[in-house]
C-alpha cells in the first residue's frame, strides 16, 4: 500500500535532487520546533517498513478496518448498491481492495496515485484478481481535483480512502483533500473512508510505539533518507523515536528526539539542536463519531452510515457529497 497522504508530482535538479523534499526539509528544520512533513516516510525502505507495522501486534488499524470490511460486506453493499466506479485514493491495498470490490460488485475500478510504478504493478494485480472488471489507472495528485476517464463519466461513484490517512493531516489539509474528492467524483458520489478513533493512551501509544521497534525504525529511517538524498550528515545514532499523545488535537506525534547537543547540515545548510529537542515527523488524528462527522461535513460530505469493529477501535463510515447550502 502506497499510504503517502500528501501525494504530488516529482521535480528534480540536474543532479537528481527531489526539490519539493529539499524545500521542505530545509524549511522544517528552520522552524523552532523542527518538522518535517509524514509523506517523505515512504521511500522502499519506508514504504516496506510501513508494510511490517500493519503485521504488528499493537498496530489495530489495519486489522480493525479489515475486520469491519469482512463481517459488513453485506450491509455496506446493500447501501452503495452495484454498478458503480469505485475511485481510490491511492493505489489501493492488496487486502482491503480485493474485500470492498467483491462486495459490491462495481462496473470499473479507477485507482489515482502519483506514484506510477507502484500504481502499474498494484493495478495489474488488482485486474489478474478481479477478470472482467475494467480497471483505469491514473497517475495523478489527488490532492487536487483529478480528470477521471471518459469510460467512466456517466457511472455513479463511489470514493475510497481506507486507513484513516484522512488523519494524517491538519484539519485544513483534510478539509481541502475532501472537497477536492467532491470535485474528482461528481454530485451524487458516496466516499466510504475508514476514520480512527480516539482510545486509551496508552494502547494508542503502544500502537506507534511497538515492542519489536519497527515504528521505531519507520521514523528513524526518515533521517537516513534525509543524509543519503539530501547530502546530509545528520548522526542519527544521537536520535530516538518518540510517540506522544497530543490531547488538545486528538491526535498521537512521532517525534525525534536528539539525546545530545548536535550540529549537522542538510543540503549545505548548518543546523544545531540541544539535547532533548526534537523534530517533528507525524501527526495521526483521532475521531470520535462526532468530530468525524465535523470534518466531512466541512469537506462537504454527509455520513450516511457508520461501521466499527468489535472492539470499536476504528470506523469506517460512508457519506455522501452534498450540494452546498448556506440555510441551516
Ligand atoms: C498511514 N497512516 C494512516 C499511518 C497512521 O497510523 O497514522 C502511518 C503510521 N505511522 C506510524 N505508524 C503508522
Amino acid at each position: 500500500m502506497n499510504a503517502n497522504p500528501g501525494l504530488r508530482l516529482v521535480e528534480r535538479d540536474a543532479s537528481g535532487v527531489d526539490l519539493a523534499f529539499r524545500s521542505d526539509v530545509l524549511l522544517g528544520l528552520s522552524q523552532a520546533q523542527k518538522a518535517i512533513p509524514a509523506r517523505w516516510f515512504y521511500d522502499d525502505a519506508g514504504s516496506q517498513l510501513f508494510e511490517d507495522i500493519t503485521q504488528l501486534p499493537e498496530y489495530y488499524p489495519t486489522r480493525a478496518e479489515t475486520e469491519i470490511l469482512t463481517n459488513r460486506a453485506a450491509k455496506i453493499a446493500d447501501l452503495i448498491g452495484s454498478g458503480r466506479a469505485v475511485v481510490e485514493f491511492g493505489s489501493g491495498s492488496s487486502v482491503k481492495t480485493p474485500l470492498l470490490l467483491s462486495a459490491i460488485r462495481p462496473s470499473a475500478y479507477v485507482p489515482l496515485d502519483i506514484a506510477g510504478d507502484f500504481l502499474r504493478a498494484s493495478s495489474a494485480a488488482l485486474a489478474a484478481k478481479f477478470p472482467g472488471l475494467p480497471v483505469y489507472p491514473v497517475e495523478a495528485d489527488f490532492m487536487r481535483r483529478v480528470e477521471l476517464p471518459a469510460e467512466v463519466a456517466d457511472l455513479p461513484k463511489l470514493g475510497f480512502f481506507p486507513g484513516s490517512t484522512i488523519g494524517n493531516m491538519i484539519a485544513r489539509t483534510a478539509t481541502d483533500l475532501l472537497r477536492s474528492m467532491r470535485e474528482t467524483l461528481g454530485e451524487g458520489a458516496l466516499l466510504l473512508i475508514g476514520m480512527d478513533l480516539v482510545k486509551d493512551e496508552a494502547a494508542l501509544l503502544a500502537a506507534y510505539d511497538d515492542a519489536a521497534g519497527v515504528t521505531a525504525r519507520f521514523n528513524l529511517n526518515l533521517l537516513a533518507r534525509v543524509n543519503r538524498e539530501l547530502d546530509g550528515d545528520i548522526p542519527v545514532e544521537s536520535f530516538r523515536h518518540e510517540a506522544r499523545w497530543n490531547d488538545p488535537f486528538a491526535r498521537i506525534e512521532m517525534h525525534l528526539v536528539t539525546q545530545d547537543d548536535v550540529t549537522f547540515t542538510v543540503g549545505g545548510e548548518r543546523f544545531v539542536m540541544q539535547a532533548g529537542e526534537s523534530i517533528h515527523t507525524e501527526n495521526s488524528h483521532k475521531f470520535t463519531k462526532r468530530s468525524g462527522q465535523t470534518l466531512l461535513a466541512a469537506g462537504g460530505w454527509e455520513p450516511r452510515a457508520r461501521w466499527t469493529d468489535e472492539g470499536s477501535q476504528f470506523s469506517l463510515v460512508l457519506a455522501e457529497s452534498r450540494p452546498p447550502r448556506s440555510a441551516p
